[in-house]
């Protein structure tokens, strides 16, 4: 038989092991079970096997199942393992499992299966962090601390406005990993090793009973097409890259002081008594380099392929699922260290201000005034000059008073001395989106509707 064949054909010989995807395909061992259930469902139904042989098949898959990876007898794959299985425990009638069908599109189906359960739950996982970034982001509405750019004191922000960037870019990152499940969760099974089959087979039948949402039509796309492992890898390096910059944030703010990292989240130093350093952190920010690779890994893999099946895809996948689970556990670790991590809310208070980080916001109140713009930034700019850690109020007037500009005419006295306090200075900035307290309960809010 045919089989006897194949099993002959991979008998031996020094490329066994380089040829054997057996181990790996650990991680497809369910898949393959239920996609060999579905088909031989679909055999049955079609009239192309008989019920009692289909009922013969499914017993000895049960039994497979219950047995276990570790169990398979040896073989090229998982696919060609679990068949000899069968046919071990029922004889030649085992071998009709195979009909109309190809490890072709056996594979391509048993990796969108897994897979899309992986992005799912990967993308739940996503969802969980954006959850805890509101949760925390809440109680720090009114939480001054200094906002950034360059990596120099910047304008004052709150705490709740800087964890909802990261809630924004998440849920960016949360919808690339949905359209990607949606491209996956398509069936290639029935498209054989190419080029269809003769057998009167239902597609859109095993498509329904694998809970896929359709069929990938073109036969020779279907057995072929791994895009669908470029786009879960991309999104996985997508959200690995947010969260990169995320852990950096948290390595600086610890630093500094500005935040606590629960000691679970930290490590200590083997010779340095006392050392707390946020380790967890850094492999989170280093896992970006991972999932960038896993991307890579795929796409130099499948660069140039020619139609159809070759199998050089069989080293593809992997990439992806290394990726994804390396991400996977990046981000369920950054929402824990997130979750538990202390926010220094006075030592924030006191950087709020460093480096006349209201600047910005007293040139805005000259331009209120009616003074132009770009007249107000240079007076601000001149104050800055001058300042040298002394009075920003004494350093501004000094800079009006040297232009030959009349600071009463465009302001009030008090809103200048406002201006100069962070709290304030937030407060002011409620445009759509912006800091301000009363904004980012907006953002709030869209954002607990959204989650
Ligand atoms: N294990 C293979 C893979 O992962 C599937 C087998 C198809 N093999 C073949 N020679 N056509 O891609």
């Amino acid at each position: 038989s045919g089989d006897v064949v194949r099993r002959e054909r991979f008998s031996g010989g020094p490329a066994r092991g380089f040829l054997s995807s057996l181990d790996a395909d650990e991680r497809i061992f369910r898949a393959d079970l239920q996609v060999d259930r579905a088909h031989v469902v679909m055999l049955a139904e079609q009239g192309i096997v008989g019920d009692d042989e289909a009922g013969e098949i499914l017993a000895a898959l049960g039994e497979v199942e219950a047995a276990g990876h570790g169990a398979l007898p040896d073989g090229e794959d998982v696919h060609a393992a679990i068949e000899t299985a069968v046919i071990d425990r029922i004889g030649p009638v085992g071998g009709k499992m195979h009909t109309a069908r190809s490890r072709n599109d056996e594979v391509a189906t048993c990796l969108r299966h897994r897979l899309r359960a992986d992005a799912l739950a990967l993308a739940g996982t996503v969802v969980g962090v954006r959850e805890t970034l509101c949760a925390v982001a809440e109680s720090h509405t009114t939480t001054v601390m200094p906002g950034f750019t360059h990596l120099q004191p910047a304008q004052p922000t709150t705490v709740a406005h800087y964890l909802l960037s990261y809630e924004s870019a998440l849920a960016r990152d949360t919808e690339r990993l949905l359209a990607a499940y949606d491209r996956t969760n398509r069936s290639p099974l029935g498209a054989a090793a190419f080029a269809g089959t003769t057998f009167d087979v239902d597609r859109e039948r095993v498509a329904d009973l694998l809970g896929f949402d359709g069929v990938v039509e073109n036969s020779m796309d279907a057995s072929s097409a791994r895009d669908f492992l470029t786009e879960t890898a991309a999104a996985a390096a997508a959200l690995a890259t947010t969260l990169s910059g995320l852990a950096e944030d948290l390595v600086v703010f610890a630093n500094k002081g500005y935040v606590d990292l629960d000691d679970d989240y930290a490590s200590t130093s083997s010779i340095m008594p006392q050392k707390k350093n946020p380790d967890t952190l850094e492999l989170v920010r280093a896992v970006a380099g991972d999932a960038s690779a896993g991307l890579n890994g795929v796409l130099t893999t499948l660069k140039g392929l020619p139609r159809a099946y070759n199998r050089d895809l069989q080293r593809a996948h992997g990439h992806a699922f290394d990726a994804v689970d390396a991400v996977a556990d990046a981000t369920e670790v950054a929402g824990g260290a997130v979750a538990t991590a202390d926010w220094n809310g006075a030592a924030l208070a006191d950087a709020a201000g460093e480096g006349f980080s209201t600047a910005t916001g007293v040139a805005d109140l000259l331009a209120a005034g009616g003074m132009p713009f770009r007249t107000a930034h240079e007076i601000v700019a001149g104050a800055a000059e001058r300042l040298d850690g002394g009075d920003e109020l004494a350093a501004v007037e000094a800079a009006a008073e040297d232009a030959g500009v009349d600071l009463d005419a465009y302001v009030e006295h008090a809103a200048l001395e406002a201006a100069l306090d962070p709290a304030e200075s937030v407060a002011a900035r409620d445009s759509h989106g912006g800091p301000a307290p009363a904004a980012v309960e907006g953002a709030l809010d869209r954002a607990a509707g959204d989650i």
